[in-house]
Formats: C-alpha cells, sequence, structure tokens
C-alpha cells in the first residue's frame, strides 16, 4: 500500500493532499523521522510514491501531526501572514517542505529555505508571497546556532512538544519490529521510478525492501576505492564528506537532480536498473567508470557499470540479480571532474541531453579521459571513440574541437517531447565544450569563439 493511501483513507488525515500521484507537486508532502545514531533525522518525502515497507519503525508526521493547540506553528504563521496561500491545496505541502527545512542542520539562509521547497508546485498564489513566507521561516531560525533542531523547533512554536519524546518511542518500537523480506517479490529501493510507472498493478504485487536494508548502505572509503551501498540516496550522497571532498561542486551537479523531496527517496540502484537513457547518476558514475556488485542471494559478480545496458531497457543482468553495492577508484590529484545537464527547466525535470566527464592531466597531456552522455542514444553512453583519440594528446582547442565533431558519430539521438535529434546534438556539443571551459578556464576564450 502507498503511504499516502494508509494516511487519508485508513487514518483518515485528509490534510495530506492528492495532487499528480507522481512525485510532480509535492501536495503530498510528509515528513519521515528516523533514529540515526541515536539523534532524529527528518526529511521530505512524497506519499504518493512512498510504500508503506519504507517507513518501518519511523515517525510519519502529516500536517495534522504538527499542530499546535490554539495557535498556529510559526511556519503555518508565515504562509498566512505573507498571504502565500489561496486555495490552499498546495500549502500543507509547502508547510511541511518547510517544517522539514527547520528540522534539518542547514544553514538559516533564504536559499537554503527555497531549495527546500524545490518539489512544491502552487497553482494560484504568486511565488514572490510564498518566497516572502521562506525568508521569515529563515529568519525564525537564525538564532538557532547550535540548538538541536527539534529541541530549536519545540521552543519556537515551529513543532509541538510531543517530539521530544520521539526518539524514546521508536527506541521502544524497534525491539519489537522484525524484518519480513520476499526474496521473490519485485525489488523497491525509493519507488520512485517504479510508483510512477506501474501506480496501479504495484498496489498488487508483493514487493521486496531495499530501501532501509542496512547492508545496501553507506559510503566508505578503502584504499583508493569508494564504495557505496546500492540503497544510498541522491541526498546521502550531497550530503557526503568523503564525496564532497574529492567532488568540490558535487551539490551544484547533484541538485539539478529531481527535487529534495525525490532526492532524499531515490536510490543509485534505482537509477541505474531504470535503465533510462537520460538517468542523471547512470551518467554520472559511468564518467567514473563504477563497477556493480551484483547478487542472487547466493553467489555475487562484478559487473562494469558501463557493460549494463545493453539495449533501451534492457540489462546484462538476470531477473533474480540485485546491486547489492557499487565502488570507483577515488580521482587522484591530476583528475578533473565535471557534470553538466539541460532540462525544460532548471529544477524538478529530467534532462534534455546531460553529460559527465573525468579526466587525468600529465601537464598538458591527456593520460585518461572518460565522456558519458545521456539522451543522446538508446542507453546511458561512454564515448569511447572520442576519449580513444584525445587520449595521450596535448590539450588544445583544435584538440576538442576535433573531438566535438568525432562524438557525433558516436551518438543517435531521436527527436521526442525533450527536443529534436538536432537540437540533442547541438547541446552535446555546447555542453561538450562547457566541461573544457570549466575545467580549463584558461581555454575559455578560445573555445568560445568558434
Ligand atoms: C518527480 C520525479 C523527478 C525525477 N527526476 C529525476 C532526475 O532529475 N534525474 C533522474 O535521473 N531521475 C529522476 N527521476 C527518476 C527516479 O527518481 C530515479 O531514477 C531514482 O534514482 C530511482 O530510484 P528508486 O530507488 O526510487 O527506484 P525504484 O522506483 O524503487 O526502482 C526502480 C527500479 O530499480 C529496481 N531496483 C531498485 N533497487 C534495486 C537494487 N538494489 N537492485 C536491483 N534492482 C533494483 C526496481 O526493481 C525497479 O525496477 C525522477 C522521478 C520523479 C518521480
Ligand atoms: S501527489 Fe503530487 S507529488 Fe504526490
Ligand atoms: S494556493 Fe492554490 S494551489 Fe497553491
Amino acid at each position: 500500500m502507498l503511504l499516502l493511501d494508509f494516511i487519508r483513507y485508513h487514518q483518515h488525515l485528509p490534510g495530506t493532499k492528492t495532487g499528480c500521484n507522481e512525485g510532480d507537486c509535492g501536495a503530498c508532502t510528509i515528513l519521515i523521522g528516523e533514529l540515526q545514531n541515536g539523534a532524529m533525522h527528518y526529511s521530505s518525502f512524497t506519499s504518493c510514491l512512498t510504500p508503506l515497507g519504507n517507513v518501518r519503525g519511523k515517525h510519519v508526521v502529516t500536517i495534522e501531526g504538527i499542530n499546535l493547540s490554539g495557535s498556529l506553528t510559526a511556519v503555518q504563521s508565515a504562509m498566512h501572514e505573507c498571504t502565500a496561500t489561496q486555495c490552499g491545496f498546495c500549502t500543507p505541502g509547502f508547510v511541511m517542505s518547510l517544517t522539514g527545512f527547520c528540522l534539518s542542520q542547514k544553514a538559516a539562509t533564504l536559499s537554503n529555505a527555497m531549495a527546500a521547497i524545490d518539489g512544491n508546485i502552487c497553482r494560484c498564489t504568486g511565488y514572490k508571497s510564498i518566497e516572502r513566507a521562506a525568508a521569515r521561516v529563515a529568519q525564525i531560525l537564525e538564532p538557532r546556532n547550535g540548538t538541536i533542531p527539534a529541541q530549536y523547533a519545540a521552543n519556537t512554536h515551529i513543532l509541538p512538544d510531543y517530539f521530544i519524546n520521539i526518539p524514546d518511542r521508536l527506541q521502544a518500537l524497534h525491539s519489537t519490529l522484525e524484518p519480513a523480506q520476499d526474496v521473490a517479490a519485485q525489488p523497491i529501493g525509493g519507488g520512485t521510478d517504479l510508483y510512477v510507472q506501474h501506480h496501479d498493478t504495484l498496489k498488487q504485487k508483493a514487493l521486496r525492501f531495499l530501501y532501509d536494508q542496512p547492508a545496501l548502505k553507506g559510503i566508505r572509503q578503502e584504499g583508493n576505492t569508494c564504495i557505496l551501498g546500492a540503497a544510498t540516496t541522491v541526498a546521502d550522497l550531497m550530503a557526503s564528506p568523503l564525496l564532497q571532498a574529492y567532488f568540490p561542486y558535487l551539490s551544484n551537479y547533484l541538485k539539478k537532480v529531481s527535487s529534495t523531496q525525490i532526492r532524499n527517496m531515490a536510490t543509485i540502484a534505482g537509477n541505474f536498473i531504470n535503465a533510462s537513457p537520460i538517468g542523471d547518476l547512470s551518467i554520472f558514475f559511468l564518467a567514473l567508470d563504477t563497477t556493480l556488485v551484483l547478487s542472487d542471494g547466493v553467489k555475487e559478480r562484478e559487473l562494469p557499470l558501463r557493460q549494463l545496458f545493453k539495449g533501451y531497457k534492457q540489462l546484462n543482468k538476470s531477473p533474480d540479480e540485485f546491486i547489492t553495492r557499487l565502488w570507483f577508484y577515488l580521482p587522484s590529484q591530476h583528475t578533473l571532474f565535471n557534470f553538466e545537464k539541460v532540462s525544460k527547466r532548471t529544477h524538478l525535470d529530467i534532462a534534455s541531453v546531460n553529460t559527465a566527464i573525468s579526466i587525468t592531466m600529465q601537464y598538458d597531456i591527456i593520460e585518461d579521459i572518460r565522456i558519458a552522455a545521456g539522451g543522446v542514444g538508446p542507453v546511458p553512453l561512454l564515448l569511447k571513440e572520442t576519449a580513444r583519440f584525445m587520449t595521450g594528446k596535448l590539450l588544445t582547442e583544435s584538440l576538442i574541437r576535433e573531438a566535438g565533431f568525432l562524438l557525433q558519430t558516436e551518438v543517435t539521438p531521436i527527436s521526442d517531447a525533450r527536443g529534436t535529434a538536432d537540437y540533442k546534438r547541438l547541446l552535446l556539443s555546447q555542453l561538450f565544450k562547457a566541461h573544457f571551459i570549466t575545467l580549463f578556464p584558461q581555454l575559455e576564450t578560445a573555445i568560445l569563439i568558434r
């Protein structure tokens, strides 16, 4: 069962709204709290795509659950006083996303408050008034300093007092939980792909919940290798100090992936197995020459990610194999990485074309290079011929120009809702140049004028 149906039709809590049922509008936003190392950690989810099995042993917070007796919460007041609500249909979702921001460790800035509502759409209020409400919420958080967010929220009318006792209540609940898994059932990570495609049929199917399996979580370093659990979410990637150290612009790349709510739910394995030619994580990890570890429950095997995609939505794996983890070599100090994505709108949109590059230099010579590109073929592509052509050569504008012609021979985009084939070829060409403009600014003028 979906969490949204459970909330509305079993718990009879109609404040959480049903809108698009596809994760796109944010009307169904709730908060999910879980104990992590003894402390509560709350994230916003779209309940329309969340299987009930993914919230076992967690604190599900609906709009009714944040109400104070006799007064509005600080977030509700901000929305009300800034006239940030008209018909009110989207308002519970906005309030929950902003309340989630209050419970996060993020700095109290307007841009962080606005980022927290990047998955919420309003069809009738002007966004300026919502922006003013977000600014007011950020202001309320300013004096927080080092106080634990939930504690500060309870003290400042952001949340009711009962939140303080939630850790003890969850602790008690945990000892009674028996994980039940049907190994023959349909594996599900965050559900953000499966429920969009098979919303109704999935309700009848047995599911195997991978999202919370401890063996599939975590990001760690072993020597010069980075190992990630298959159920690591996009939000986990963004929050990882290890990845931030090796990819300083990581959050700039990943904030282009879906919305805050979806990033809290979407797993890496789900992105690969979804096999979309424009999967952002597929492109990101292809450029890092990532290796997957697959298991059928008895034995494991390794498979380079570049060999996973056989054809459109066809995978080089048996139906009973699932991804347990993935690994890649951490970039050396001579390796540069960049990710580019163009979509019809900046946030909450899939790519028209996306691309990532990993390039290792020995002085001005390209020692090793990998270029991944999405939206320009039936599968996420690694442009091997272009990489072969560039390897061992001096990096010059003319090399980039020649490589730009060659890469066009490796792609076969089609015209669809995200653009014509010609437009996608042009986009790829420009994004390829953008990699070099970003990573080698000294070449910028020469590349731009041609
Ligand atoms: C509103 C919205 C916006 C989105 N925006 C983007 C975007 O900007 N960029 C982008 O790339 N994607 C986007 N997506 C697609 C989706 O969120 C991602 O592909 C996500 O990574 C899927 O992960 P999941 O865990 O939710 O997958 P699920 O839906 O749980 O599963 C997807 C598939 O993977 C399989 N699977 C899951 N885990 C495993 C495993 N460990 N081993 C084997 N099979 C497994 C499932 O059986 C299923 O076939 C968006 C989706 C929505 C709803
Ligand atoms: S109903 Fe639109 S995001 Fe869930
Ligand atoms: S107030 Fe009507 S949809 Fe936002």
